[in-house]
């Protein structure tokens, strides 16, 4: 299946657990992958990794009566922090600036806080809302754009079980930003709903990430997040990028300001 055939694609926290299994699902399916993430990250090791042979269409360089040419057109990789209004900026520059369009959006980067409104200090809070919460809110100001410019597609907000439930009763800023990336998706949606850009929020449950099982494996809250998924197992990165997928793709061509669980049935409790 080749659903995104010349189609641009924008994947931050294109390194993580998730991330990288986003990326190569997507590029699997033809997509032009740009991977964006934090300086430092290993960029050029996710897309190297990624299948060859994306081919963009470049309408621009042929003659109207001539078929347009296609050339390769390779991934890309850019060092974005989702919190910098500027990087944003410059970043979506870039992507126009290499391919001339861009067809969807997966906000995915993120960052996890453990602590209780208790023990939450302002400044951790601070950081967890900007990156969270502003990092989608800042893709969505001006990739979302690009995508209305180049004629339409999709964004995927990657969100989580914790958006919409409670939890374990600690992790306070992340219920706080991921409880604002899903009702955010919903007032994107009614924005875009006429001009051709859809927008939908994914909740994963618990995804047994390398980073995940690294910090909590064997924990009481690893068994707890297993204990807690009725179908008595943690999901896997590869589950969540096929969601991601069929969100960016046509198939989910009349769904907008939806949300999406892929959480093993924790929220059908
Ligand atoms: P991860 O920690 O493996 O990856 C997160 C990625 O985001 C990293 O590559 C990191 O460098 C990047 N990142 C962090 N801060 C950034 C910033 N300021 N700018 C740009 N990139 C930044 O996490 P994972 O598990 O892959 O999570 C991906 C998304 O899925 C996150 O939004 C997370 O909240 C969400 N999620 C994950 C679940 C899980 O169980 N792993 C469950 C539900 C949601």
């Amino acid at each position: 299946m080749e659903r995104f055939q010349d189609r641009v694609v924008l994947v931050t926290g294109a390194t993580g657990g998730i991330g990288t299994e986003i990326c190569s699902r997507l590029a699997a399916e033809g997509a032009v992958v740009v991977a964006a993430d934090l300086p430092g990250t290993p960029l050029e090791e996710v897309v190297s990794s990624l299948p060859d042979g994306p081919r963009l269409t470049t309408p621009h360089q042929a003659a109207p009566h001539q078929a347009a040419p296609h050339q390769a057109a390779p991934h890309q990789t850019v060092e974005l922090d989702v919190a910098s209004e500027e990087q944003w900026t410059s970043a979506v520059t870039r992507i126009i600036e290499a391919h001339g369009r861009l067809d969807a959006l997966v906000n995915n980067a993120g960052i996890g806080s453990l602590k209780t409104l208790e023990d939450e200090s302002p400044e951790h809070w601070q950081r967890v809302i900007d990156v969270d919460q502003t990092g989608v809110w800042l893709g969505m100001k001006h990739a979302g754009t690009a995508i209305e410019r180049t004629g339409g597609g999709a964004i995927v907000n990657v969100c989580s079980i914790l958006g919409s439930v409670g939890g374990f009763g600690n992790s306070f800023a992340y219920h706080a930003a991921k409880g604002a990336v899903r009702t955010m998706s919903k007032n994107a949606a009614m924005h875009w709903a006429t001009k051709g850009v859809r927008v939908n929020s994914l909740h994963p449950g618990f995804i047994e990430t390398p980073q995940l099982l690294e910090r909590y494996e064997g924990s009481d809250r690893h068994r707890g997040m297993v204990a807690g998924t009725p179908m008595g197992r943690l999901g896997t990165p590869a589950e969540i990028a096929g969601c991601v997928a069929f969100l960016a793709s046509d198939d989910a061509g009349f769904m907008t300001g939806g949300e999406l669980y892929a959480d093993g049935g924790w929220t059908a409790r």
